[in-house]
């Protein structure tokens, strides 16, 4: 397609994309059983929320499972970077299970925010997608029954609780951050005797992704996210970026899914990533969107430094042999 002559057609790259502190540790331990273990490595459910990522673990003899059971007794499992629900571990353990757990530490930072407040005999009301895994494995670190997940404020106005009930609040760490503060500010409507977190359970990642995605949404005719239909914080990039001003905002998994038919008049075109999505993908996409003509463009951003301890496969032994 020509384009208006003097009209620059560029993809704006926004800042910071792709792949958090999480997910980084979380890739790691899987490739370091491996190189250390040899194959196979059995992980428990997609270790995070990309295809592409768990097809190349998959490639070097990860073998991905859907529950603990059918791990062979005694083998390497490990658990995924959303957080796996206790009854998981009790259940590994008593296959003898060698279980290393790859949960995000601020995944685990909600966890214990949320065994507290059980602890303190108040009812935790979870701003979460009902069903996805964060959320089974935060519900999972309870009794049944403590925890209402919560999503919308229809969810909260049908909730069968007292207003004088004491209650705490706790967000999936990748919820969209405008929803979340208006699901706050409801529930304390509601409930006089609310607590939450001191800090913002929605982390760093989901928090300048989001942040970026918004910033350069309303200057696009088209927004690319990068990304799984599976991962939330992609799936929340593409909301972000709609109700930010872009109204074509959608999600590709790999270059090859980029719809060109759709976006040939779109001048300015935002790329971004989520937190689970490999660079590799976004350079793929660049390099087929500069093939048609368009410059790329790095839009400053936030410069993050938030990474995490390595997990140690030394608990690999320490979790199986409890001295
Ligand atoms: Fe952790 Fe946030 Fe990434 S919770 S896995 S740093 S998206």
């Amino acid at each position: 397609l020509l384009q208006p002559i003097g009209e620059e057609r560029r993809v704006l790259l926004a800042n910071p994309r792709g792949f958090c502190a999480g997910v980084e540790r979380a890739i790691s331990v899987v490739e370091a059983a491996l190189d250390r273990f040899g194959p196979p490595v059995f992980v428990r459910r997609a270790i995070v929320h990309n295809r592409e990522v768990v097809e190349r673990l998959e490639r070097r003899g990860a073998i991905f499972v859907a529950e603990i059971g059918e791990v062979p007794e005694g083998a390497i499992a490990i658990l995924s970077a959303h957080g796996s629900a206790r009854s998981v571990k009790v259940a590994g353990q008593a296959r003898n299970l060698r279980l290393v757990d790859a949960i995000c530490p601020l995944v685990a930072k909600v966890h214990a925010e949320v065994e507290n407040w059980y602890r303190a005999g108040r009812h935790i009301l979870l701003i979460g997608h009902q069903g996805h895994p964060e959320i089974v494995g935060t519900i999972g670190q309870v009794p049944a029954g403590a925890i209402s997940v919560v999503a919308s404020p229809a969810d909260l106005e049908v909730l069968d609780l007292a207003a004088n009930s004491a209650v705490a609040y706790a967000v999936q760490t990748t919820f969209a951050t405008h929803d979340a503060e208006e699901m706050i500010a409801a529930i304390k409507a509601r409930f006089a005797d609310c607590v939450g977190p001191r800090t913002s359970d929605i982390c760093y990642a989901t928090t300048n992704r989001q942040r970026a995605v918004e910033a350069m949404a309303a200057q696009c005719d088209v927004v690319i996210v990068a990304g799984d239909v599976t991962s939330s914080n992609a799936q929340r990039l593409v909301e972000v970026a709609r109700a930010a001003g872009c109204p074509e905002a959608f999600l590709v998994a790999v270059a090859a899914e980029v719809p060109f038919e759709r976006i040939a008049k779109a001048t300015t075109i935002g790329l971004t990533a989520a937190a689970s999505t490999p660079d590799w993908i976004v350079e793929a996409i660049s390099t087929s969107l500069r093939s048609r003509g368009y410059s790329l463009v790095e839009v400053p951003g936030v410069q993050e430094t938030t990474r995490f301890k390595p997990v140690s496969l030394e608990t690999i032994d320490r979790a199986s042999f409890p001295t």
